[in-house]
């Protein structure tokens, strides 16, 4: 599971994602919510991101903001549970307002409440779903549980480029490296998984060995272009079937930090963040490419926040890559999903509960 940052005040610790920015850091030209387009509003706290979103019906994205703690954990070297759920407490209705405010409208225009319910670190996800569930028993609304892996897969199916399944799917994340068939928006089944870490703790820790800080990812994939990806040959676990394994990966680089020593590791650093992220990258391209080919997928599809990576998205040219600001946990991905999943109708979802994990 990954990160993220407090900051000071309130103000700087909102950022927008989607909807907001344009190319340059410029506001652009808001899609304003034209009167009778239903709207949905979403939710995601299940790690240490608290966001919120605003999106139609049909998929365009009124309003995006991510709060990240990821400053707040970064001095623990990860997300710390309880921490992250007092944080999201004292976010998220100041996430929200902004994200209605971003999209010009009030809960009056809000025809569903989407949530995500699942996986996650328990306290956090009780935070976002008990406050989807005040805000929709207040407004009368119905509800929308989401699964926050399935928000993933639905971060393709916003617009203005929305993709229709069927298609192979992988997803990397902080906490899942998944292959997924897609044959439709409201589901799909699970091809493949990782055996221990996923993608993204494995550039986390590789990050933390590297000296990189956390979380890490990021900070490899930059450092990278600095160095010379063929200077160390790292293992690719070859695990049977569809699943990864990433354990090995990690020991590998932790023997060579330690054997090269203080000097030698400042020395070659881009080198072993690039020959490491090499490795991570070239298991999931071809284990996703043997997947499609194995499902008869004619579209290979990357979501999560390791679809981030520079390297991996230039290695699956003819994918259809999750947009940059839609990779990492967002709250537009779970109104996305809410669209197509079985609504639970007024007063019914009181009783809901969040599940930290899946029995995938
Ligand atoms: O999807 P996400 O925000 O959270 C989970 O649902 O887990 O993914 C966060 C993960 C972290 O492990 C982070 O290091 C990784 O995505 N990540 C990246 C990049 N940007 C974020 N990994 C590789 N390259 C990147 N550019
Ligand atoms: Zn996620």
């Amino acid at each position: 599971m990954p990160e993220r940052s407090p900051r000071g005040s309130l103000e700087r610790g909102l950022c927008k994602g989607g909807g907001s920015r344009g190319k340059h850091g410029f506001p652009r030209a808001r899609p304003r919510a034209r009167a009778g387009k239903r709207l949905i509003l979403g939710l995601e706290t299940s790690c240490d991101e608290t966001a919120a979103a605003v999106v139609t019906d049909s998929g365009e994205i009124l309003a995006n903001v991510v709060s990240s703690q990821a400053e707040l954990h970064a001095k623990y070297g990860g997300v710390v549970p309880e921490v992250a759920s007092r944080r999201h407490l004292e976010l998220v209705t100041p996430v929200l307002r902004e994200a209605l405010d971003e999209a010009g409208v009030g809960l009056d225009r809000v025809e569903r409440i989407a949530v995500t319910q699942g996986p996650g670190l328990i306290g956090a996800l009780l935070v976002g779903l008990s406050a989807a569930k005040a805000l929709a028993w207040a407004r009368r609304l119905p509800l929308a549980p989401v699964n926050h892996l399935h928000g993933h897969v639905a971060s393709l199916f916003l617009r203005p480029d929305p993709l229709e399944p069927p298609f192979l799917c992988l997803l990397a994340s902080g906490g899942h490296t998944l292959l997924l068939d897609v044959q439709e928006h409201g589901g799909f089944a699970v091809l493949g998984t990782t055996l221990d870490d996923a993608a993204g703790e494995a550039f986390d820790k590789g990050a933390r060995l590297l000296g990189l800080g956390y979380p890490g990812g990021a900070a490899i994939d930059r450092l990278t272009r600095e160095g010379d990806p063929e200077a160390f040959a790292f293992p690719i676990a070859r695990v049977p079937g569809l699943d990864f394994s990433f354990s090995g990966l990690k020991t590998a680089l932790l023997y060579k930090v330690r054997e090269l020593g203080a000097n030698e590791l400042e020395r070659r650093r881009a080198d072993l963040a690039a020959s490491y992220q090499r490795a991570i990258v070239g298991a999931l391209v071809e284990r996703a490419e043997v997947a499609a080919e194995q499902i008869g997928a004619g579209r290979i599809a990357v979501v999560g926040g390791v679809a981030a990576n520079s390297e991996l998205r230039a290695a699956l040219p003819g994918a259809a890559l999750a947009p940059l600001e839609l990779c990492t946990d967002n709250a537009a991905m779970i109104a996305s999903a809410g669209r197509y999943v079985e609504v639970i109708p007024f007063a019914r979802y009181l009783a809901l509960d969040a599940y930290a994990s899946t029995a995938a």
